[in-house]
């Protein structure tokens, strides 16, 4: 109920407006963005890569509806992948993108051109693009782009969200030679018609999909903290005997980072998926709907309080 509430508020362009412009609890933005320009992303990823961890960077935004913003959405990507190139941070750092920043919703075709011009620079830059999910009424687009993106850069990463009823199908379908995919659980409110409710369920197809993926020929990368389903994910790859640099688990940026470092010392590959730019909004309310302890402080800060 509460996450639902949250998750609403996520669309709120009000309450965006007044988070915008309330001297907004840094504390609680700031464990989860670490920052708004570039070369905070770049301070980050530099940290992060020499901690021996790898990076997706997300420039932050959604929904975009001008074509003039999905422009410079995609020319900030293009900086980007040359400043890390140039920093030597590639092919460590990678990039996510979603094509809604990239004008999905008013020009499909737009959009796909766009992430292929990120591709080719990603390319460029000696690394890859995953191209995040978004809510279910984009998942059948979303993976048809994928899989076109990958005609020309067979590395391009799918997203696959286990609260998806359809996505044990997918991960049979996504499981071949050569393809990367980032399996989670799932961000969006989603009707039950599509989508698993219960926890238990998630999780449970969770692992159906982790089986399926690391029994399958691809590159599986495990993106959850949820210790469980970790320990589930090195059990697999033993079972399926997957040596550690044959797949990997992703993190979002300071969330359990005590844990990243320890899988990393244990030898696993560990990716932190890191956002950075000013449309922090949406994304901070679907990190604050998974945890909504953290929800108090930010309530507090929006009223002026540290
Ligand atoms: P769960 O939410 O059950 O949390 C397990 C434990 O992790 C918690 O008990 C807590 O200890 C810790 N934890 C989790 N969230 C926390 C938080 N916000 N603050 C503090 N602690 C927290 N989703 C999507 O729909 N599309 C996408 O493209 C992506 N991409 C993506 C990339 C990467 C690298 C990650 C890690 C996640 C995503 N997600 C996503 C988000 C994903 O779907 C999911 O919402 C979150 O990862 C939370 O799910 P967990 O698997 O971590 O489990």
């Amino acid at each position: 109920m509460l996450r639902s509430m949250i998750l609403a508020a996520a669309r709120s362009s009000r309450l965006e407006r007044m988070a915008a412009t309330a001297p907004v609890a840094k504390g609680v933005v700031n464990r989860y963005v670490p920052g708004r320009a570039t070369d905070d992303a770049l301070r980050a990823t530099r940290e992060l890569v020499d901690n021996g961890l790898k990076v997706s960077l997300d420039y932050l935004g959604e929904d975009t509806l001008t074509i003039a913003q999905a422009e410079s959405t995609r020319d900030e990507y293009l900086r980007l992948l040359s400043s890390l190139n140039s920093q030597g941070l590639t092919p460590a750092a990678e990039v996510s993108v979603k094509l809604s920043a990239l004008g999905q919703r008013i020009d499909e075709d737009m959009s796909l051109r766009m992430a292929e011009e990120i591709c080719t620079a990603a390319a460029d830059a000696g690394t890859t693009v995953t191209v995040d999910m978004e809510d279910h009424t984009v998942t059948d687009q979303t993976l048809d782009a994928v899989a076109k993106l990958r005609e020309k850069f067979a590395g391009t990463g799918a997203v696959l969200q286990a609260y998806l009823r359809r996505t044990e199908a997918d991960c049979k379908e996504f499981a071949v030679k050569g393809s990367r995919v980032r399996l989670c659980k799932g961000a969006y409110a989603e009707p039950e018609s599509v989508a698993f409710q219960r926890k238990l369920d998630i999780d449970r197809s969770y692992v159906r999909c982790v089986n399926s993926l690391m029994r399958g020929e691809g590159y599986p990368m495990l993106a959850t903290h949820d210790p469980r389903l970790v320990e589930i994910g090195i059990d697999r790859a033993k079972w399926y005997d997957r040596g550690p640099h044959s797949f990997e688990f992703q993190m979002l940026y300071g969330i359990r980072t005590e844990e990243q470092k320890r899988l990393v010392e244990a030898g696993y590959q560990v990716r932190v998926y890191v956002p950075y730019g000013d449309q922090w909004y949406g994304y901070l309310m679907r990190r604050l709907a998974e945890r909504p302890a953290n929800l108090t402080f930010f309530l507090r800060s929006l009223r002026g309080n540290k």
